[in-house]
């Protein structure tokens, strides 16, 4: 975030802490799931540059953010093949599908929520990997989780600053706002060994 820019708690509620004793208790089955949630977190960003290539500052920031996320993928994918895990395709994901029927439609809201819809699935990223790091007993897969939730705080926020630049006026208003709907929707969903 910006200095001038009072912080903005991200996510708005802490996740429940069974979740942790679910995802511990199918491990391959997170890493399987976290393999896309990479991969969708870089094909997102890439997304933006489709939609605004007139916007230098913000292709900038998402094409380095994509960068960033197509290694994680590299070093999740190692993960599973040193675990010996056979990857699966993508089971879907109703959490972030939920989260994009919140995006309004016209433009120039659009691009606000869309910004603001990545920041909070950067933000609860960020959360769960942590916990998955505090958790994970095996020395080597708890620092690369560490080392991942610090990248995915980076990226929350490089979408928050970009959402300030976009909309200064509106943009906190709308972020608490769908923060809240983001909280309600955890709240709701099944707990589960998936990052979300
Ligand atoms: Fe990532
Ligand atoms: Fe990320």
């Amino acid at each position: 975030m910006r200095a001038d820019e009072p912080t903005l708690s991200l996510p708005a509620s802490t996740t429940d802490p069974r979740w942790i004793e679910v995802a511990l208790a199918d491990l391959d089955a997170v890493h399987r799931d976290h393999l896309h949630c990479e991969r969708k977190a870089a094909q997102s960003a890439l997304s933006l540059v489709r939609s605004y290539p007139e916007r230098t500052d913000l292709v900038a920031a998402v094409a380095r953010l994509a960068h960033e996320e197509t290694a994680h993928v590299v070093q999740v994918s190692q993960l599973l093949a040193r675990r010996g895990v056979t990857p699966t395709w993508d089971l879907g994901d109703d959490y972030a599908a939920a989260l994009r029927d919140q995006i309004r439609r016209r433009e120039p809201e659009r691009l606000l929520d869309r910004l603001l819809v990545f920041a909070l699935i950067e933000a609860r990223s960020a959360e769960r990997l942590a916990l998955l790091a505090d958790a994970i007993t095996d020395d080597a897969t708890a620092t690369l989780y560490r080392g991942l939730a610090t990248a995915e705080v980076r990226h929350r926020d490089t979408f928050l600053e970009l959402a300030a630049a976009t909309a200064p006026a509106t943009w906190r208003d709308r972020a608490a706002e769908l923060a809240t709907v983001e909280a309600d929707l955890v709240a709701r969903l099944p707990l589960r060994p998936r990052i979300h």
